[in-house]
């Protein structure tokens, strides 16, 4: 079997009622139509064919090149926009595969599924259907006293005892590619104006074939997106997906309801993440952390038996055995080693702060190396921003003790060893176990006892 893949994409999504196209809205930080890609692409193995409307740039921005595009200029009903793609496929592969691009929470395995039962089918098509009294709008199968598949009915079409049927059409469909190229521009128009890919179904029963069915049992795998409500419901499917998987891999999620892990995170055993807690991009937790609550990590790497609490992490990198917070904003490059302390409402950007350094109290730590040990003293600054708008670098030797409140006027050095006292504006590099106080800061011992 040799499956290409369409994806409907052209519609407008009107019942969004938004300016940015339906396909493009976020679930679980990805747009809905990078979801739908993904299942299909590995599904057939093959790069998919997006069926998308004129003014579709942002689309074609956000998927590249790999993918195939193919153009609807009418938004004519999912009928037509399948025809669009005939030129393009008439002579690839024995089946396709079309799946609307609404649909981000379909999971590869399902799409292989729906294939499988194609290939054992003698008739042209298998439909990917559901069965539940929550119908949403979705399109109705219709059965005769066989059991056999006769039609679909659109729900703005069907009669009461239509409207009653349980069993959906999702919007998923595997075709024998001839029969589908040779029966796609013979639909005929709908009340609605729209030729309906739906139709197909009833022209394959009326030429006594056999329509083939196959089910999903998970039906958060088939929450269609047509409007904001659903959106949010699907952002709540996706959660309670990841972090099952999480919680089956040994992590303990205090609270899921309020637990957004992103599906590129990945979590160690014996993570603990309590409740308000945000995971996103690609951040991985190691072994037997305590995350939250209300936390934020973003695009991040935290080694093992670290605590993260109430605190924000950007592109930040923790060794093992750091704490943080509460209230801590750790922002790109910042490099937190091994046992590393940083307490509430301190700031750490493009800096390593090497093992054992304490900062406990209301810091700013930016474009600097601390040295191993060092005790970063509560208020300390790096003033790393001069009038001329350049960043300047801080370093500060290990075992060095940051009186309180001291300000660091980058560029700038204090020495292994060194201290600065209380208030200290030091604007001259520190020698190794030096002393150094008041403002300007001037030495009161060129080499001290501490380095
Ligand atoms: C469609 C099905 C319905 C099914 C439901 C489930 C039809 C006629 N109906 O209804 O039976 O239960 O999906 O998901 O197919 N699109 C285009 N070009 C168009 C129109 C739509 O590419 O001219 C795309 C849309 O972007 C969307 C998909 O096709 O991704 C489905 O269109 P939508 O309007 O959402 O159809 P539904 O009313 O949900
Ligand atoms: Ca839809």
């Amino acid at each position: 079997m040799r499956c290409e893949s369409i994806i409907l994409a052209a519609g407008l999504g009107q019942r969004m009622k938004s300016d940015v196209p339906k396909v493009l809205h976020m679930i679980g930080g990805r747009p809905i139509i990078s979801w739908v890609v993904e299942a299909c692409w590995k599904a057939t193995g093959r790069p998919p064919y997006v069926v998308v409307g004129p003014e579709s740039d942002d689309v074609k921005q956000l998927l590249g090149t790999e993918v195939h595009y193919v153009e609807q200029a009418e938004r004519l009903g999912t009928g037509h926009a399948v025809l669009q793609a005939r030129e393009a496929l008439r002579d690839k592969g024995t089946h396709v595969l079309v799946v609307n691009a609404d649909l981000p929470l379909l999971r590869p395995e399902t799409l292989s599924v729906l294939m499988d039962c194609q290939k054992a089918n003698p008739g042209p098509l298998t439909l990917l259907v559901a069965s539940t009294t929550a119908a949403r709008g979705f399109g109705r199968v219709l059965r005769d006293q066989q059991g056999r598949v006769t039609g679909i009915v659109e729900e703005a079409h069907a009669s009461r005892t239509e409207q009653a049927l349980k069993e959906l059409n999702i919007g998923a469909y595997v075709f024998d590619a001839p029969w589908l190229w040779e029966h796609i521009h013979r639909i005929p128009l709908s009340p609605k104006g729209e030729y309906y890919l739906t139709d197909i179904v009833g022209m394959a029963a009326d030429e006594g074939k056999s329509v083939a069915t196959s089910e999903v049992l998970d039906l958060d795998e088939v929450i269609g997106i047509n409007t904001r409500e659903h959106l949010a419901e699907v952002e709540a499917a996706l959660r309670r997906r990841i972090n099952r998987r999480w919680m089956l891999d040994g992590v303990t999620i205090i609270d899921p309801q309020t637990t957004y892990i992103g599906p590129e995170v990945s979590l160690g055993r014996d993570t603990t993440l309590f409740p308000n807690t945000y995971l996103e991009g690609a951040t991985t937790i190691a072994n037997g952390c305590q995350i939250g609550p209300c936390t934020m990590i973003r695009d991040s790497k935290v080694g093992n038996g670290c605590q993260i609490f109430f605190s924000v992490l950007q592109q930040a990198i923790l060794d093992d055995d750091v704490s943080v917070g509460p209230f801590a904003h750790l922002r790109p490059r910042a490099h937190l080693m091994r046992g590393v302390h940083m307490g509430n409402f301190g700031e750490v950007k493009n800096s390593t702060l090497e093992a054992g350094v304490k900062m406990g109290h209301f810091s700013y730590v930016g474009d600097a190396v601390v040295g191993a040990e060092t005790n970063i003293g509560a208020g300390t600054i790096t003033c790393n921003f001069d009038r001329e708008g350049h960043k300047n670098r801080t370093e500060i030797g290990p075992g060095a003790f940051i009186g309180s409140d001291s300000l660091l006027v980058a560029p700038v050095r204090v020495g292994r060893g060194a201290a600065t006292g209380a208030g200290s504006v030091v604007t001259r590099d520190v020698p190794d176990g030096g002393l150094v106080v008041g403002m300007p800061a001037r030495a009161v011992r060129a080499k001290g006892v501490r380095g």
